[in-house]
């Protein structure tokens, strides 16, 4: 790593990863069962007993001529009760000091486990052993071989080749949602891809909201969201900005925690105008990784200013100038820092109990056909409308612009199970808790017949989290569409963004039923190939939207 300059980003250092290790790897990341049909169709699947020969044949030896280090971990606050351990065995140095960051680490979690407590062992190497005299590289990883395997069963994750992210910080993806997910649906809770925020109204109202949105979709941005102009009143604190772990409460509400204790970020767009609550957090004890280095020592990313830098070293260390024709920092490049440096952090933020939710968002990137905001009629119809959930790739994921992507609940690449037990796990839940949240689906990315977003997005999505808090609390009223409750422009509040007229409003709330209907034929192709074991629930809520759009 190198040290940035201490005046400008203190106590602050920048990894520079191999270009074929900068990001998870769906296609290399497996899910063991004993059963295929366990694993399900979203889930790569290989015979468990198969894959033990692999893991034997790839480990042996793996870590020759390398430091091993034992890190021992909590996902949620150290001893509380709806905390999980881990122990992650690992040959990198930098996923040492990453885990550091993003969960609770070290001794005392020993003496939490004690001599018989229970921890999900966590097996990672770069999978590039040094011989006697063999020189290093900067970032060692395995150009052949990538292995990310999770054992549901056992509950073991084994993550093999790769030094980057998610493939190796292990208490993340791996053990917070794919292990967490099959703990969950034994235990009666819930492990998901969202983001905790906390929202209190000019009254003092404090109420708790998790989002689950796909990458690329603004999560951290939303998560510590800063309300505009007309809405100062209103604030936004954050408790998380990637996984929550929500369980039924005996008041029969739902509680969240957020088990990571660090977020690692994507860098790029990320501005003081997009995210200033970002940039402040980021100011000291960060570990950036793949972004560009400044002469001064300091970091640049693509979006942190718009006045672009005359020089600077690219994330492979290359002479960049602006017309140099390249991107300064990669697309996928993070930083890691811890979470109570977060100016909007929220004080509940590690209670072990977690806090009560309100309401449950969803939302995908789709420029047609899914309004600014509807709310479910009913937890079923909310579990319909985040199971089929979709996004537009980006160029970044598929080389291809445009194309939807079903995710549903954002969960494609993190469910350790089939997802249409998945499903009935959600469902199921719903029905047991009382004073379940309400549902919501947000689409913040609609655009015009030019092709330009009609919604600001960023601060003002403050306008819609408002109606959505209202309609929790009995407030703002709303009218019904054949696919959910929707605001009306009144109930909306416009104090300074009056030039959002009810034209505007029209277009990006707009349900077209033909859209409609080509949207419901993509979801009856998730179902088709969940159909082995999608709940019922489900295939008649779609007829039922068939029904009510007229078909
Ligand atoms: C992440 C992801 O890094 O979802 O959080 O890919
Ligand atoms: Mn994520």
């Amino acid at each position: 790593m190198t040290r940035l300059n201490p005046k400008l980003r203190p106590n602050s250092y920048l990894a520079s990863s191999d270009p074929t290790d900068v990001a998870r790897m769906e296609d290399r990341t497996f899910i063991c069962s004993k059963e295929k049909g366990d694993a399900g169709p979203t889930n790569n699947w290989i015979d468990p007993v198969e894959m033990r020969g692999t893991l034997d044949r790839l480990f042996d030896g793996c870590m020759r001529g390398r430091t091993m280090y034992v890190v021992p971990f909590s996902m949620g606050p150290l001893g509380s009760p709806i905390a999980h351990i881990g122990v992650e065995v690992s040959d990198s140095p930098y996923v040492v000091v990453s885990m550091r960051t993003m969960t609770r680490m070290g001794v005392r979690v020993w003496d939490v486990l004690g001599d018989d407590g229970y921890s999900v062992p966590c097996i990672h190497s770069v999978g590039a052993p040094l011989e006697p005299g063999q020189k290093d590289v900067p970032w060692p990883c395995n150009k052949q071989d990538k292995y990310i395997v999770h054992f549901p069963e056992t509950r073991e994750i084994w993550s093999f080749g790769s030094g980057y992210g998610g493939n190796a910080l292990l208490g993340k993806k791996c053990l917070s949602l794919r292990i967490a997910s099959v703990m969950g649906r034994e235990d009666g809770w819930l492990a998901e891809h969202m983001l905790i925020l906390g929202v209190t109204s000019p009254s003092g109202q404090k109420s708790y909201v998790t989002g689950a949105f796909p990458s690329a979709c603004g999560k951290t941005n939303f998560a510590m969201l800063v309300p505009p102009a007309g809405l100062r009143r209103w604030k936004v604190t954050t408790l998380g900005e990637d996984i929550a772990w929500i369980k039924p409460g005996k008041d029969g509400r739902f509680y969240a925690i957020n088990p990571e204790a660090g977020f690692f970020g994507v860098a790029p767009g990320t501005s003081k105008k997009t995210n200033p609550n970002c940039m402040a957090m980021l100011r000291e004890n960060v570990i950036f990784t793949n972004v560009a280095l400044t002469p001064e020592g300091d970091v640049w990313w693509e979006g942190m200013t718009e006045r672009l830098p005359k020089r600077l070293l690219d994330w492979q260390g290359q002479p960049w100038t602006p017309d140099c024709g390249r991107k300064a920092a990669h697309p996928n490049s993070r930083f890691t820092v811890p979470a109570a440096q977060c100016p909007s952090i929220d004080p509940e933020w590690e209670n072990p109990d977690g806090v009560p939710i309100s309401a449950v968002v969803v939302g995908g990137r789709r420029s047609d056909t899914v309004p600014l905001v509807l709310e479910a009629f009913s937890w079923t119809a909310g579990v319909y409308l985040a199971a089929t959930m979709g996004s537009e790739t980006t160029a970044a994921a598929t080389g291809r612009v445009g194309v939807v992507r079903r995710d549903p609940m954002a969960m494609i690449p993190f469910v350790g199970y089939n997802m249409a037990d998945y499903f009935s796990h959600w469902l199921k839940l719903g029905r047991l808790a009382e004073n379940r949240p309400r549902v919501f689906c947000v689409n913040w990315f609609r655009t015009d017949e030019n092709g330009r977003f009609i919604w600001p997005g960023f601060g003002q999505n403050m306008r819609v989290l408002r109606w959505i808090i209202e309609r929790c609390q009995g407030k703002a009223s709303a009218r019904e569409s054949a696919i959910g409750w929707v605001p009306e422009y009144e109930s909306i509040e416009w104090k300074g963004l009056e030039s959002f007229t009810p034209e505007r409003f029209r277009t990006v709330m707009a349900v077209k039923h033909d859209e409609w209907k080509r949207e419901l034929n993509a979801h009856d192709e998730l179902f088709e190939s969940l159909k082995d074991r999608l709940p019922r629930e489900l295939q008649l809520r779609r007829e039922l939207i068939h029904l009510s759009l007229g078909a």
